[in-house]
C-alpha cells in the first residue's frame, strides 16, 4: 500500500510534489473549531497498516500545535505503522540556551514534544547557530535539507550581477555557499542584537561593489530588523538597492511592509507560504525522498 499523506498547513505545491515524486496517496482529515473553539480532528482515510506522512509548516505554531500532535496520537491509535513529520519550516529553534536566568531552554522542551509524537522528521534550515546537530535537541531521527540550491538558481535567472552579503556571521553558512556557487563575491555584516526588535549591523566599506546589486539571504525574517539595519547600511554606502531573500517568511506584523518600503525586493520560499514567495523548495524535499529509495 503507498503511503498516505496528509497535508495540515503549509503549500499545497510542496504536497503535490511530494505525493507525484514519491508515488504516495493524498489522506483526507476534518481539522475544524468547536464554537468554544477547541479543536476537532477527524481522519477520512484509513490509516490502518500504512505508512503516514504529515506536512505541516510549523510558523505561529501555538495555534497549531494540538491540531498536529491530536491528528499524530490518533493516526498510530488508528493503526498506522509509522508516522513522520515534514515540516519545511520548524519553529521554537531560536531559544536553545539560557540567556536570561530563569529562563527555559524551549527548543528542547519542543523537540522533547515532537519527538514523542513522530517517529521522524525533514525540515529545511532549520535555526541551528549555536546547536550543531538535530541531536542535541530531537529525539527521533530528524533530516535537516537545505534551500541553497532553488535560491541560487533564483539569483541566476533573476540578478544580473549580484554580490552576496550576509546580514550577521551565521548567515555565512547561505551566502558563502551562494557565492561559491555563483562564483560572485561576499560580505557579511557585524550584527548586535539589542532586543526582539533593536539591532545594529556594521558593514565594511563596498567600493568596488558599487556597480553589483547586494543579494542579502537569511535564514529567517521575522521582525526584519535585521534586514532593515542592513538595508540602511547599504544605503549610508551608496550602495544599490538591495534584494532580500529569505528562507522562512516568518514575517511579524509589519515586517514586509516595512521591509519593502526600504527600497529592498523581498523573496522567500515557500516554506511559509505569503505574497513574497517565489523560490519553490519542494526539489529540495522529493530529491531527499527520491535519495532513501535508492539507498
Ligand atoms: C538570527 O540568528 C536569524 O538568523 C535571523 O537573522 C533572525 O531570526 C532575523 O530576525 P528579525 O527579522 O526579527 O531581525
Amino acid at each position: 500500500m503507498k503511503p498516505l499523506v496528509f497535508l495540515l498547513y503549509g503549500s499545497k505545491n510542496i504536497a503535490e510534489q511530494v505525493i507525484k515524486h514519491g508515488d504516495y496517496e493524498m489522506g483526507a482529515m476534518e481539522i475544524r473549531r468547536f464554537p468554544d473553539e477547541e479543536v476537532y480532528v477527524r481522519l477520512l482515510s484509513d490509516v490502518r497498516d500504512r505508512k503516514v506522512i504529515l506536512i505541516a509548516t510549523l510558523d505561529r505554531v501555538d495555534e497549531k500545535l494540538l491540531s498536529l500532535i491530536f491528528s499524530a496520537q490518533m493516526i498510530k491509535e488508528l493503526g498506522a505503522s509509522e508516522v513522520g513529520l515534514i515540516a519545511p519550516y520548524l519553529s521554537y529553534m531560536r531559544q536553545d540556551e539560557r540567556f536570561k536566568e530563569g529562563e527555559g531552554i524551549t527548543s528542547k522542551y519542543f523537540g522533547k514534544l515532537l519527538s514523542s509524537y513522530f517517529d521522524w522528521m525533514i525540515t529545511i534550515d532549520p535555526h541551528l547557530h549555536r546547536r550543531h546537530s538535530m541531536d542535541e535537541i530531537y529525539t527521533m531521527p530528524v533530516a535537516v535539507l537545505h534551500a541553497i540550491e532553488p535560491i541560487t538558481k533564483w539569483i541566476k535567472k533573476n540578478v544580473p550581477a549580484p554580490f552576496m552579503m550576509g546580514p550577521d556571521q551565521e548567515s555565512i553558512q547561505w551566502v558563502g555557499e551562494i557565492a561559491k556557487n555563483l562564483d560572485v563575491p561576499f560580505v557579511v555584516a557585524e550584527k548586535t542584537r539589542k532586543g526582539d526588535r533593536e539591532i545594529e549591523t556594521l558593514i565594511p566599506r563596498l567600493d568596488h561593489y558599487k556597480n553589483l546589486t547586494p543579494v542579502l539571504v537569511d535564514d529567517i525574517i521575522s521582525t526584519g530588523k535585521t534586514m532593515l539595519s542592513t538595508i540602511s547600511q547599504l544605503k549610508a554606502l551608496g550602495m544599490k538597492p538591495p534584494i532580500c531573500i529569505g528562507v522562512h517568511a516568518v514575517f511579524a506584523e509589519g515586517a514586509y511592509d516595512e521591509l519593502c518600503q526600504s527600497g529592498a525586493k523581498v523573496v522567500t520560499t515557500n516554506t511559509i507560504e505569503h505574497m513574497s514567495n517565489q523560490i519553490d523548495v519542494s526539489s529540495v524535499i522529493v530529491k531527499y525522498i527520491l535519495s532513501l529509495r535508492e539507498h
